[in-house]
């Protein structure tokens, strides 16, 4: 251990693939973008001591998806109790954190109105530091602390409800967006394919387990893609959507009543339709590593819980390892964003009390030459 600038031990060794100085610190991590209540505190960017995340799933489940308005309610009813579990089962006070990292989008904006409000009344009051995280960039950073550390140039696929997204990271906090999805996220194609066959929300983990009992290639999903006319390695998953709707129509399948158990031509939907799902990732994803050699390739986001999703990029010939975290931290959680927040208040960086929440924020902060968003493409970002 050396002693970096800010009088904080710095430990030179810690990450030896990044230009970040990895200092002792304690972060408290917060997160509302969507329906998952949530609060950490980790040490030194890596160690969790505490992640503690209230779901909302049971509140939203009724309607199919997630409902806005509950979910601010929700949020509010709940984010005091987290942050307080959190810090208690964390063994700390709030006094002895070193600094605060908060969702500030991309998400509902209601939703991360409260968390972002909640950590920067913390902030006000302990006069902590304070960073505005990037969700999508908090899930690239779940994978922190089971794996190596990250080499690069890493390769990150982050597939979850609300984005389906390919990056370069050429080095640290460095993005370019190689690819992402023109309409629907694959999470939200899961959801929605679910809901179309009468399984429950959100649909990924039941199709996940369905699909086991299924055969993929009992079902023949016709659909066309967009045109691809650029270089760009961009999903589409809407015309996959709308064959299995297809499908279910002219083969008059019916929906799982109720609680009833699904019928053998549901569960070949789920195999077929996630095979499906899973061989347009692969094929982007291999593309990519075809073109960049990455030294990594990180696999994030609330899909990347599938358990063939997971299996078929273990199993793929990269040629560099492929991380993913444990279910726990794939989805929503405040240990991903307190780990993004570190290497930025490892840095002294502190956006204040200003510090807005944005609906849409964007993650790439690098362009790639070829990899453009062409003019006329329409795309969910
Ligand atoms: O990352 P996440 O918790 O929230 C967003 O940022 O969107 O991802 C939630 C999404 C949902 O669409 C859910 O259906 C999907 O992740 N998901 C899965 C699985 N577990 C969760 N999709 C496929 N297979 C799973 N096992
Ligand atoms: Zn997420």
């Amino acid at each position: 251990m050396i002693n970096g600038d800010s009088g904080k031990n710095v430990s030179a060794s810690a990450a030896p693939y990044s230009r970040v100085q990895y200092i002792e610190m304690l972060i408290l991590g917060i997160e509302s973008s969507c329906d998952e209540t949530a609060a950490a505190v980790i040490e030194d960017g890596r160690r969790i001591r505490s992640n503690i995340i209230a779901s909302q799933i049971a509140a939203h489940a009724p309607y199919g998806g997630i409902v806005p308005e509950i979910a601010s309610r929700e949020h509010l009813d709940r984010i005091d109790s987290v942050v307080n579990s959190a810090l208690a089962e964390g063994g700390v006070d709030l006094s002895e954190i070193d600094g605060i990292a908060v969702t500030r989008g991309p998400g509902l904006v209601g939703s991360l109105l409260v968390g972002l409000s909640y950590a920067k009344s913390l902030a006000y009051v302990t006069g902590k530091n304070i960073v505005g995280v990037n969700h999508i960039e908090g899930h690239v950073y779940s994978v922190v602390f089971e794996n190596p550390p990250i080499q690069y140039p890493a390769l990150a696929l982050i597939v979850s409800g609300g984005h389906t997204s390919l990056f370069l990271i050429p080095e640290e906090e460095k993005y370019a967006i190689l690819g992402r999805t023109r309409d629907d996220a694959a999470g939200e194609a899961f959801d929605k394919v679910a809901k179309l066959v009468g399984l429950g929300y959100p649909g990924g983990p039941i199709i996940d387990k369905l699909a086991v009992s299924g055969h993929s290639g009992a079902v023949n999903l016709v659909f066309s893609l967009p045109r691809m006319d650029s270089h760009n390695l961009d999903f589409s998953f809407s015309g996959l959507k709308t064959a299995v709707l297809r499908f279910v129509r002219e083969n008059s399948i019916l929906p799982v009543p109720g609680e009833g158990e699904p019928s053998q031509a549901v569960a070949d939907i789920a195999a077929s339709f996630q095979d499906k799902v899973i061989r347009s990732l692969l094929q982007r994803v291999t593309e990519a590593v075809r073109r960049h050699r990455p030294r990594t390739i990180i696999l994030a986001g609330g899909v990347a819980c599938n358990s063939a999703l997971r299996r078929a990029m273990s199993e793929a010939d990269f040629g560099a390892p492929v991380y993913y975290p444990s279910p726990i931290l794939t989805t929503d959680n405040a240990a991903m964003i307190a780990a993004a927040g570190y290497p930025k208040l490892a840095r002294g960086e502190n956006h204040g009390l200003e510090v807005q929440a944005t609906a849409s924020l964007k993650l790439g902060n690098i362009l790639m030459e070829g990899y453009e968003v062409p003019a006329k493409a329409r795309y969910k970002l």
